[in-house]
Parts: C-alpha cells; sequence; structure tokens
C-alpha cells in the first residue's frame, strides 16, 4: 500500500556505504520540496523594496532608450500616468531624472535652479495626480552643464564648495516643488550637511536625504548618460576626481559615516551588482536603511545578453534583485522596478 502522503526519497538506490561514510547533515533535505524552500528562505523580495528611475524631458513625445530596452524618456504627461501604474502596483517611490534640451545646457548648469525646469514641473505633476507615490529627486549638476560635470568647473577641476551652494539651491526648488527625497548624487565633500541645513533652515524639516554615499567612478553609467544626453557632453572626461575608485572598500567606509554624521537619513552603493560586497559592509556596520542602486550598465547587460537568448530575462532580473536584499539592502533602485512589482503581484 503507497503511504497516504509523498516524501522525497532522493536516494533510489541504497549506496553500500560504511556507515560512518553516509552524511548525517545533508543540506539537500530542506531542498527537496517547494513548501521547504519557502519555509527556509531568508530572504525575500517584495514591492515594497523597489524604486523605479524614470527619465522626462521637455517635448510631448514619448522616446526609447536604446542602450536600455524597455526604459522610456517621458514627457510629463506619460510620466503621470507610467507613475499612476507603478503606484498601482504598490511601488513605493520613483526616482526622476531630467533629460535637459542641448540649449538650454551652460558651463555653470543654472537650468538647475529654475523653478519651472523639467524636473520641478514634473514632480509638481506627479505629486498632484498621484500623491501618494514617493518622489526622489538627484542633488548633481550633470543633466544641466553643457560639460556633463556634476559641478562648475574652474581651471579645469570640478569645484567642491561652490558647486555646494548651486546644490543648496536646486535642492530647495526640487523640495518646494514636491519632492520627498533629496539624493545628492555629486559626490562633493560636505553637500550633505549643507542641504540638511538649507533644508532645516527653510522648516522641510520632514524631508529625507538618502545620499549616494559610495558612488563610484563606474564605466556602468554609461546607458545613463545616453538616456539623459549628457554622454556627448562629457565626452571622455572621467568624475575620478570626486566620484570613487572603485578599489577602495574601507573609503565607502568613510564616505558613509561623513553622510550619515552631516545628517543622511538613508544611504546608497552604486552601482550595484559588482559592489554588493560594499552593501553588506556598511549595513553590518551602520544599521541604517540601506539602498543599492542597480545601474544602467547593469540593466543594459541583462538585457542584452536575455536578448541574445543567452539568459532567461525574468529569472536573472528576479535573481538580481534578490542578491540585494541577501546582501543586505533595504531596497533597490531598479529599471526593472515596475516589471518585478507585476511578476511578485502574480505570484511567482
Ligand atoms: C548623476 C547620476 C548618474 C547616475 C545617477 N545619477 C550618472 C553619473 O554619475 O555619471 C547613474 C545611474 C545609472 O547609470 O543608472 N550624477
Amino acid at each position: 500500500n503507497p503511504l497516504p502522503f509523498r516524501r522525497p526519497a532522493p536516494e533510489a538506490e541504497r549506496a553500500d556505504l560504511p556507515l560512518s561514510a553516509y552524511p548525517r547533515v545533508r543540506l539537500r533535505r530542506p531542498r527537496a520540496s517547494d513548501w521547504s524552500r519557502r519555509l527556509v528562505a531568508e530572504n525575500v523580495l517584495t514591492v515594497d523594496d523597489l524604486i523605479w528611475p524614470v527619465f522626462v524631458h521637455e517635448g510631448d513625445d514619448v522616446i526609447d532608450v536604446p542602450s536600455m530596452p524597455g526604459v522610456r524618456r517621458h514627457s510629463v504627461d506619460s510620466l503621470v500616468d507610467a507613475v499612476g501604474e507603478a503606484g498601482e502596483l504598490g511601488v513605493p517611490l520613483i526616482a526622476i531624472f531630467p533629460a535637459v534640451d542641448a540649449e538650454r545646457k551652460n558651463d555653470e548648469g543654472t537650468e538647475a535652479t529654475n523653478p519651472d525646469n523639467v524636473v520641478c514641473r514634473a514632480v509638481r505633476a506627479v505629486k498632484q495626480h498621484v500623491p501618494d507615490v514617493g518622489v526622489l529627486c538627484d542633488a548633481a549638476l550633470d543633466p544641466f552643464t553643457s560639460h556633463g560635470h556634476d559641478g562648475l568647473i574652474r581651471d579645469g577641476y570640478v569645484q567642491n564648495d561652490i558647486t555646494l551652494e548651486v546644490l543648496i539651491r536646486q535642492a530647495l526648488i526640487q523640495v518646494e516643488a514636491g519632492c520627498d527625497i533629496i539624493a545628492p548624487s555629486d559626490m562633493m565633500d560636505g553637500r550633505v550637511g549643507a542641504i540638511r541645513e538649507a533644508l532645516e533652515a527653510h522648516g522641510h524639516h520632514n524631508v529625507q536625504i538618502m545620499s549616494y554615499a559610495a558612488k563610484y567612478a563606474s564605466a556602468f553609467y554609461g546607458p545613463f548618460r545616453d538616456a539623459i544626453g549628457s554622454k556627448a557632453n562629457l565626452g571622455k572626461a572621467t568624475k575620478a576626481t570626486y566620484q570613487m575608485n572603485p578599489a577602495n572598500g574601507d573609503e565607502a567606509m568613510r564616505e558613509v559615516a561623513m553622510d550619515i554624521a552631516e545628517g543622511a537619513d538613508m544611504v546608497m552603493v552604486k552601482p550595484g551588482m559588482p559592489y554588493l560586497d560594499l552593501c553588506r559592509r556598511v549595513k553590518d556596520a551602520f544599521h541604517l536603511p540601506t539602498f543599492a542602486y542597480q545601474v544602467s550598465g547593469e540593466y543594459a547587460m541583462l538585457n542584452a545578453a536575455a536578448d541574445n537568448g543567452w539568459l532567461d530575462r525574468e529569472k536573472v532580473m528576479m535573481e538580481s534583485l534578490l542578491s540585494f536584499k541577501r546582501a543586505g539592502c533595504d531596497g533597490v533602485l531598479t529599471y526593472f522596478a515596475v516589471e518585478a512589482a507585476k511578476r511578485i503581484r502574480a505570484g511567482d
């Protein structure tokens, strides 16, 4: 008579081993059935872990970003619709990035502090129509400068302290437009403290700062620079005088410590997958909300392989996102956010 229940019997044949050679500890036991694998899973990716970076430009058209299949430069109107859909799925936060018309860019990035620039207009529209989704904006000048750098240049060097003055004004106009979280992504020293002080002085004490604390001078940002149209501006120039050297880990810990001391509420490691070691170190050392940015080049890389039939797109999407949770992250900025949310909602 067959038993009334099924238990996996992985070994169909009894091996003829000395008793001491049979494993007592069998790590495969809990892996033998789906319910058991789910029961002992240490990490889970939920929709609440997803932050969706989006691009907006001045025009009415919606333009595909060739190096980021599935990613678009939205008009303000189409952005509102897209964020509405993300909100319905439960995505808690979006990050808005502008693609600024070339004629509005100049060496000083003055458009960054125009309260009617495309970022501020997009923030106002999103907060008006989709008020329950959080909005994050970068503080950095690169979408607005004709040279594509994140700060002001004098004598061929990206200046720290005069850039802080502009970042403060940029942060304030974005907050006044309705932005909930300021994310300084410029890597100037002292920017978190300078922005925090300005926010307090203007009564914005509940605006959070998520600092790009450990942000590396990475080649993985290439497709993003296509998306915001800063690639040609930057040319062959390097951001290595302000973004971090990929060789360094201890220095990232100092960056994070500094930003926390200056008033950051949460910190980010960027890029993501090549820097998971830092996610773990930061979380273990500082115990504060820690995020990773799975950047444009990571997205492009996975998609390119999937488009060639070399990887299963959905599987590598979910596996890569789960890896951030395992590394200690509380959430992840990812261009896959909406797709991953749909998949999670569908229950697989
Ligand atoms: C702006 C900024 C960059 C990214 C986010 N904010 C580019 C850069 O620093 O050159 C990159 C995001 C991505 O690659 O997805 N400072």
